[in-house]
């Protein structure tokens, strides 16, 4: 390929749809409706299970200012996201309009991050939910063996030491239920998707409400035992910002609600409402949910995989505690389920691009479901679920996702150059600051991650580059015959 045609490839562009209403897809979404599906995507493994871990090891009870400084990077992203949402439309997230914006390269390296975010995602919540599974199993006598509760990478938080089992059985069980269950067909209703938010918002209830009568203000001192940005002696990030880009995944899915430009009602005003509000309203629940379990139980004892239900146990309400267990395992599975569902129809969209293969986008002509495709992400998440313990593939959600926000904040400032004309429904106010403060807020979080996620992000992004370069570009349906 000569260098001109080789740039050209690389830059070439699906044609930018501003006029979002010619996909085609019925228009039934409401604002509301869209912020209930943000909230059912985001509410989930973060806050159940990481605010636990981050207080013990990184940000003690200031982990309330980790979920503060999390939610501000996330919302610069979110309203660039609002922003191209509601210009470039198209379904298909991120990957879909930096397509049309920012040409193919971007978004390969968008959508093969988007692969990487929904992907171990799903693998890290099937992690988050076995933790209140087996304490349920537990509860009721049907404890599984520790060897079988966890994989052979587990490490002691406390002591740093190996700490590991054969495989986290119910972590990778659970992706098989998900993916028979995707096969079949399950319809992502906005009934289904409400009444689960509902049950797992019944669980944050419930837990307020009990938890706020059990308060020792005693157990938020000292409130920043391990500063804002410091190490341990083995160079392990500490400290607030250490904390912040790990309950970092707490936010993870709410670009989910940009996947939705199709459906919604008024898109250009209802998408940015959407994103927005959920993320508002999970920020404050982060807020207050940590506030009170920092408060009930000392930070010290929170390293556990079901921190908030042993917070109830721990000041002797166990009801409670059963009751909040059994909202979070059904709420985890809705998170599971619209992330499983989001990373098979990213792998299909890129499939129908050429960029990767058709083997993605073949549909099952009986149950009309990309039934390989799901089988296939089913076997590499289980295994994933099973073997790799849940901190290490949050920590890679997490520099996966930041890195797409910080390309979508970079595309929002790209367009306004380059296509200042464009149809903006939803203008992103002080657009260039904001989205400016969107790359560093979210690079700042990147850094503090361990050295070992850098490394693993980068060979990432090497294999998808050796996959785009060898496959995509090459098959590209943009391709013109030479
Ligand atoms: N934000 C989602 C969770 O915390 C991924 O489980």
């Amino acid at each position: 390929m000569a260098h001109g045609s080789f740039l050209n490839a690389l830059l070439r562009k699906k044609a930018v749809v501003d006029d979002v209403d010619n996909i085609g897809l019925k228009r039934c979404l409401s604002a509301f409706d869209l912020t209930l599906m943000g909230i059912g995507a985001i509410i989930g493994t973060g806050i159940f299970v990481l605010t636990g871990v981050a207080a013990a090891t990184t940000s003690g009870p200031a982990v309330i200012i980790s979920f503060v400084l999390a939610g501000l990077a996330c919302a610069f992203a979110a309203l660039a996201y609002a922003e191209l949402a509601s210009s470039v439309g198209g379904a298909g997230s991120a990957y879909g309009y930096s397509y049309a914006a920012f040409g193919e390269f971007i978004a390969w390296i968008i959508g093969w991050d988007l692969i990487l975010e929904y992907g171990v995602a799903t693998a890290a919540v099937a992690n988050g939910w076995a933790g209140y599974f087996n304490n349920a199993l537990h509860a009721i006598g049907l404890g599984l063996p520790d060897y079988l509760t966890k994989g052979p990478f587990a490490v002691n938080a406390a002591t740093g030491l190996p700490d590991g089992g054969i495989v986290n059985l119910p972590a990778f069980g659970i992706i098989f239920v998900l993916m028979i269950m995707l096969i079949v067909g399950v319809k992502e209703s906005a009934k289904i998707n409400t009444a689960m938010v509902f049950v797992k918002l019944m669980a944050i209830v419930i837990f307020l409400s009990v938890g706020i009568f059990h308060i020792n203000p005693e157990n938020w001192s000292p409130f920043i035992p391990f500063g804002w940005f410091s190490h341990d002696e083995l160079g392990k990030p500490l400290g607030i910002f250490a904390g912040a880009s790990v309950v970092f995944f707490a936010y993870v899915g709410f670009d989910a609600v940009s996947t939705a430009t199709a459906e919604a009602n008024k898109p250009q005003r209802d998408i940015p409402i959407g994103i927005l509000c959920s993320l508002i309203f999970c920020t404050l629940i982060y807020i207050i949910v940590s506030g009170v379990l920092t408060g009930m139980v000392s930070y010290k004892e929170l390293n556990v995989s079901s921190p908030v239900a042993f917070g109830l146990q721990r000041v002797g309400v166990n009801w409670a505690s059963a009751l909040v267990a059994t909202g979070v395992i059904a709420g985890l599975t809705t998170v599971m389920l619209v992330l499983y569902y989001a990373l098979t129809r990213i792998l299909t969209a890129m499939s129908r691009d050429g960029l990767v293969s058709p083997f993605f986008a073949s549909v099952n002509s009986k149950t009309q479901t990309p039934v390989k495709n799901t089988v296939i992400c089913g076997l590499i998440m289980a295994v994933m679920a099973g073997f790799i313990p849940l901190n290490a593939l949050a920590e890679l959600v997490n520099i996966g996702t930041l890195t797409a926000f910080v390309l979508v904040c970079i595309g929002v400032i790209v367009l306004r150059f380059t296509h200042p004309d464009l149809k903006r429904p939803f203008k992103m106010p002080y657009g260039i600051v904001l989205s400016v403060l969107g790359v560093i807020s979210c690079a700042l979080l990147i850094i503090p991650l361990p050295w070992q996620t850098h490394l693993r992000f980068v060979l990432w992004l090497a294999v998808g580059l050796v996959i785009y370069f060898a496959y995509g570009i090459r098959k590209s349906h943009l391709r013109k015959p030479e």
